[in-house]
């Protein structure tokens, strides 16, 4: 597995000298609801995580840290990790499995895998999927926006649905990340682990996805990325990331497109019954809802428990929010998430997934 190989030293040079100041205005592009068009929700989520947990104690045993200092910085206790030859494909069919069986359809029209840790750079990761749950002939593919993989899906399944080319898409997010860490860079190997969620998107009555935003900045690319460390050319490649940049600009750029997606659906922080955010790092997700005027208790959270799963991470949480009857049907549910790329973007929904 080498997905990326070494970066260009040459390119990285010239995206820090282009890099924009981070409080510049972004650009968003929007959707709201088009009432002649069919309106799209979940019918069913569902999630697979492995069974093996990496604890801040087995941290401690690796690497220069604590579990005091991961605790405070980021809110992680544990994180799960995939054995060997458990793969993104592998858990993103269980995850999808379990998503079909809840929304009660042994079949969808697409399967999209959204994730950055795919089991080989060709096929598909979907195709994989696909495979293991036997839809042959079914459309599947990949997208990759890293933790902001499975929003990006979910806005295209939308638009999917919408414009009739299908009618029930299986969207998955699913990330082996522990594959691709170097244990012994502290800064991100404490961060991230593996897992998969999934939902069925599909053509609904009432309720369903309200409005959506996203964006990306590739001039700032140099955020997150898979390579050797910065200046250090001969360390292995692995997820590298400028901790402190990211976490200013995620939390400039969340506030932004949660507020105007909220706005776009008319909705005010009141209205808003649950919070899906991506699980990066607590203190995000603290400062983010802080400015959104959303108390905690609406929040949800599993960070503590995974880590930072990227594509995985929101679907993860909303099927635990599912199973824990956190959510239920009619509930207004902001999703919204930042990672490499850079990527963002927010999505404003009515829930629907809860079977009836
Ligand atoms: O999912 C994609 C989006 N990801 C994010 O949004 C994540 C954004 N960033 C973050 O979550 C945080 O920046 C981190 C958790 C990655 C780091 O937290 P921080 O509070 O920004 O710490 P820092 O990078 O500024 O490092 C502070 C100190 C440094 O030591 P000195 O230079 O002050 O002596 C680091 O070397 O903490 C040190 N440090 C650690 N110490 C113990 C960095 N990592 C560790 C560690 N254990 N694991």
């Amino acid at each position: 597995m080498d997905p990326e190989g070494a970066r260009n030293p040459v390119f990285r040079v010239g995206l820090l000298i282009s890099m924009p100041p981070l409080s510049a205005p972004s650009r968003q592009a929007t959707g709201t609801v088009d009432a002649a068009a069919r309106q799209a929700g979940f019918l069913g989520t569902g999630s697979f995580v492995p069974e093996g947990r990496l604890t801040n104690a087995d941290l401690e045993a690796m690497v220069d840290t604590s579990d005091a200092w991961i605790l405070e910085r980021t809110g992680i206790r544990e994180r799960r990790k995939a054995g060997s030859g458990l793969t993104a494909s592998m858990m993103g069919a269980e995850a999808g499995r379990r998503a079909m069986a809840a929304a009660g359809v042994s079949t969808v029209d697409a399967i999209i895998v959204a994730t950055c840790t795919g089991d080989s750079r060709i096929p598909s990761t979907a195709c994989l999927v696909q495979r293991s749950l036997g839809l042959d002939g079914v459309a599947a593919f990949d997208i990759n926006a890293a933790c902001s993989g499975f929003l990006y899906g979910l806005i295209l399944s939308r638009s999917l649905i919408a414009t009739g080319a299908a009618e029930t898409v299986l969207l998955i997010g699913s990330e082996a990340l522990t594959t691709y860490i170097d244990y012994t860079d502290r800064s991100t190997c404490v961060l991230f682990g593996d897992g998969a969620g999934a939902v069925v998107v599909g053509a609904v009555a009432a309720g369903g996805v309200r409005a959506v935003r996203w964006a990306a900045s590739g001039a700032n690319s140099d955020l997150i990325y898979y390579g050797p460390k910065d200046g250090e050319p001969d360390t292995m490649n692995a997820m590298r990331m400028a901790g402190k940049g990211t976490f200013r600009m995620a939390v400039e750029r969340l506030t932004e497109v949660a507020s105007d997606v909220c706005a776009d659906a008319g909705w005010r922080a009141e209205d808003i019954d649950l919070v899906v955010p991506h699980q990066a790092n607590l203190r995000i997700m603290e400062a983010v809802t802080k400015r959104l005027g959303v108390p905690m208790e609406r929040v949800m959270v599993n960070i503590d428990r995974m880590g930072n799963t990227s594509a995985a991470s929101i679907p993860v949480a909303m099927a635990e929010a599912a199973d824990t009857s956190r959510v239920r049907n009619g509930d207004r549910v902001l999703l919204m998430a930042f990672g490499s790329g850079v990527t963002w973007g927010a999505v404003a929904l009515e829930w629907t997934g809860q079977p009836a």
